[in-house]
């Protein structure tokens, strides 16, 4: 037995989530399975490296091989056999009326249902609607083969909170672990799995990093990841709006929200103005929790106006481009970084995505450049470039849209000497203003005492 009271974990589907959590259980002293059953990434997990980007993944993945703690397979008897806790890390893509779509949980749950031939304990770490939890347990429940108890298991809940891109520090030395479920004994085991993290006692742990346990009931647990995701994505949409109130009022909304930022009832994280929030989680999120109001016949006020001022985000800094380039079609637009936020090569609703869309619709002609973004499937024909310098080649405009560190420190003379024109629109405002007007270009950011664009909606 690696880790005291837990008798191996398997983990259920190799994603973002998964394969986090698959490497840095081993990492801590686990023997774990991770189950995925495609196969071409099946071959690429088992070779030791992940099929998509996250900083430290891959060390931890062929650490984990070469000791013999983590191994990958698709077969679901092996890793139910090999295991006692199993987390269920499949993804729920958004599906009708702002639902998540659970197809993959069901099919999971019941493969893992079939399998059950000894106790376990299953974790559900997949963002799942309030109150799967019971649907998940009746979903096994009527799978179990004839000779087993429907006591066999029980369900706990286990909310993740890992952000791309630092996704490995984050599952190892979380603010915080939520588990919900009314089977103490259940509870009890997933917080053993977390022991090694909860006591930071891992090879790298950090006693100050000791993360706070809180343990409830499902329903609570479920609630708190959309509570946390939603909150932090209002706080976004909240600095926008000011952003935008600080363009009529010519203030800057950087050294605002610097300042508001310093009263600890606020914090400074999460108030960097922009063109808003993208990525899988939070506008999926938001919509779940919104439909769950509304299911239950109340309105969501509060999400709706986040989600309506993040949409508005990505038209306004359409609504900048058309106001200085005119007539915006025929016009060069040079768009810097696609990924929905730097360190990740996830383009899953980036705002770059609307963003080129919209400008194309218009007749612009849109090329782009990210770090380790070479191509979108949602835009087929934009063209990359295979650096930021031959990118501003020509350019009416130059767009930030991923504030990447090499996107930061651009030398704007050498921008400035390829450009045709001279607008730089600074939509994560992570450029120093005053090197890029040194550079004789006109600065655009986003609140930062620039000329507003006059209010007019739009249906994207
Ligand atoms: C998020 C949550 O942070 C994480 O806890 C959850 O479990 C999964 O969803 P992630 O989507 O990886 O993580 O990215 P995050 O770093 O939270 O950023 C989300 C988006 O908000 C990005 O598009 C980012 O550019 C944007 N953002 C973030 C801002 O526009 N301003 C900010 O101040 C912070």
């Amino acid at each position: 037995m690696a880790v005291q009271g837990v008798n191996g974990i398997s983990v259920i589907g190799s994603g973002y989530v998964g394969t986090v959590v698959a490497a840095c259980m081993a990492a801590v002293g686990h023997d774990v399975v991770g189950v995925e059953i495609n196969q071409e990434k099946l071959a690429k997990l088992q070779s030791g490296s992940s099929y998509f980007y996250e900083p430290g993944l891959d060390a931890r993945l062929r650490a984990g091989i070469e000791s013999g703690r983590l191994s990958f397979t698709d077969d679901f008897e092996e890793a139910m056999a090999k295991s006692e806790v199993v987390f269920l890390c499949v993804d729920t893509p958004p599906g009708e009326n702002g639902h998540p779509d659970v197809t993959s949980v069901t099919a999971a749950a019941k493969s893992i249902g079939k399998a059950m031939h000894s106790p376990h304990v299953i974790v559900t770490k997949s963002t799942v609607p309030v109150g799967s939890g019971n649907w998940l347990t009746s979903t096994i429940e009527s799978v179990l083969p004839d000779d087993v108890d429907l006591d066999v298991f029980s369900v706990v809940s286990n909310p993740e909170f890992l952000r791309e891109g630092s996704a490995v520090n984050d599952f190892l030395y979380p603010e915080r672990i939520v588990l919900g479920g009314d089977d103490l004994d259940a509870v009890n085991k997933v917080a053993a799995s977390y022991r090694p993290i909860l006591d930071q006692s891992f090879p790298g742990g950090t006693i100050d990093a000791k993360p706070t346990l809180v343990t409830t009931d499902r329903s609570t647990a479920e609630t708190i990841k959309y509570a946390a995701n939603a909150f932090l994505a209002t706080k976004i949409s909240f600095i926008n709006e000011i952003a935008e109130i600080c363009e009529w009022v010519d203030a800057d909304v950087n050294e605002v929200a610097h300042a508001i930022g310093l009263d600890s009832r606020i914090s400074a994280k999460f108030l960097n103005a922009g063109v808003g929030w993208g990525g899988s989680c939070f506008g999926k999120d938001v919509e779940a929790l919104a439909a769950t109001a509304r299911a239950h016949g109340q309105e969501p006020l509060i999400l709706e106006a986040a989600q309506r001022v993040n949409q508005h985000q990505r038209h306004r800094l359409v609504r900048k481009l058309q106001q200085h380039l005119r007539p915006l079609r025929g016009s060069r637009i040079a768009l810097l970084g696609l990924a929905f936020k730097p360190n990740t090569d996830d383009t899953r609703d980036a705002p770059a995505i609307t963003i080129a869309q919209a400008l194309t619709e218009r007749g612009a002609i849109v090329r782009a450049y990210d770090p380790l973004v070479k191509q979108i499937p949602e835009l087929p024909n934009l063209q990359t470039a295979t650096d930021p310098y031959t990118l501003v080649e020509q350019a009416d405009a130059v767009v930030l849209l991923t504030e990447w560190d090499e996107l930061r420190d651009l030398d704007f003379i050498d921008v400035a000497g390829r450009m045709r024109g001279n607008l730089v629109v600074d939509g994560r405002n992570a450029f120093d203003a005053s090197r890029v007007r040194e550079a004789g270009l006109l600065y655009e950011g986003m609140g930062r005492g620039s000329v507003p664009a006059p209010p007019r909606d739009e249906v994207w």
